[in-house]
């Protein structure tokens, strides 16, 4: 047989292997997601996310010393509170969850770089986004409270916020309200194409922010769109978005791929409860194998083109560069 091509001549030795890898990744691109709750000597298992726990502050070092031992150095912090109402004052309240946990943190680990979930949800008695109008969610009354919430969190000592509450006109608001408290030099990394998924279940009972009502499809996209999600995220961009993200990632690599195509922005793309409990749950079975799925899983989303990859998996992955299983 007189072959010309012969792809396989490539794939002859690991070493060669890996020269000639198109998808490189560094464990400064991870980003790891944190719960903080109140309370004081809390660190308990998320029971549909085993693996990944709810801890008070004063827990919350010791997680954080375990992730920049193995090398991650970015955390995003969500909160859950004690207590709720309906404009979710919880979320912007001077000693309000994240803002004591960002105050603890910054004390002790002031090298990790915290970024915070801007939302109401997990604030507002009723678990939407935003202020109710109605059975509505009045999208111009939260954008003060969301940039409110992320001006709080910046004082408390946030080196950037990302809004996932897909109100319209969140990030200019926010990037006006920080600008005129002076944290022009702020990030804001935008949820700007977050699809109504499923694949958000896990988080919800993880957080307790499931809406007691109705759905969040008025606000989050539909998942057979995908023009809408290039609209978004250049209207994120305009308003002053710096990076913008990609919810969820494993089924949306088409997007995570457009994005990358239409924009000039680092595109992050976040891998949700969902796809976590999906692969803890077949792992657990003696399904799949955990560690090369984890691996796959990281290495599409960064093939499609995501620069920035926010995981529970963070410190398995961060481990299995070192070990340059994948990388
Ligand atoms: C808050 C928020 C959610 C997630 C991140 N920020 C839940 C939602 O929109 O319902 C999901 C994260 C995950 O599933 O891991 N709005």
């Amino acid at each position: 047989m007189e072959l010309i091509q012969r792809p396989r001549r490539l794939r002859g030795s690991e070493t060669l292997r890996k020269m000639v890898r198109e998808t490189r990744m560094d464990k400064s691109s991870l980003i790891y997601p944190l719960f903080v709750k109140e309370g004081t000597g809390i660190e308990e298992e998320i029971p549909s996310m085993e693996g990944q726990y709810r801890y008070s502050v004063d827990r919350l070092p010791y997680e954080l010393e375990r992730l920049a031992k193995a090398g991650v150095s970015s955390v995003m912090l969500f909160g859950i509170p004690d207590h709720k109402d309906e404009v979710g004052s919880g979320a912007y309240a001077q000693d309000g969850i994240v803002q004591q946990a960002l105050r603890e943190a910054r004390k002790q680990f002031p090298d990790m770089y915290y970024i915070t979930d801007v939302c109401m949800c997990e604030y507002t008695s009723h678990g939407h986004c935003g202020v109710l109008c109605g059975h509505d969610v009045d999208n111009d009354a939260t954008l003060d409270l969301l940039a409110k919430t992320a001006l709080s969190h910046v004082e408390a000592g946030a080196d950037m916020v990302a809004p996932s509450d897909m109100m319209d006109g969140r990030v200019r608001a926010i990037r006006e309200c920080l600008d005129i408290h002076g944290h022009k030099n702020i990030p804001i990394m935008s949820y700007a194409v977050k699809y109504a998924s499923a694949f958000y279940g896990p988080f919800r009972d993880a957080a307790g922010s499931a809406p007691s009502f109705g759905d969040r499809k008025s606000y989050q996209m539909d998942f057979h769109n995908r023009r809408e999600g290039m609209k978004e995220a250049l209207t994120d961009i305009e308003e002053g978005a710096d990076i913008i993200m990609v919810k969820p990632a494993m089924s949306y690599l088409d997007i995570i791929s457009e994005v990358t195509k239409a924009t000039n922005v680092p595109v992050a793309a976040y891998s949700v409860s969902g796809e976590y409990a999906m692969v803890k749950a077949a792992a657990k079975m003696g399904w799949i194998d955990e560690d090369r799925i984890i691996c796959e899983m990281a290495v599409g989303t960064y093939r499609a083109g995501a620069q920035i990859y926010i995981t529970y998996f963070a410190k398995e992955l961060a481990r299995f560069m070192d070990e340059g299983r994948i990388g």
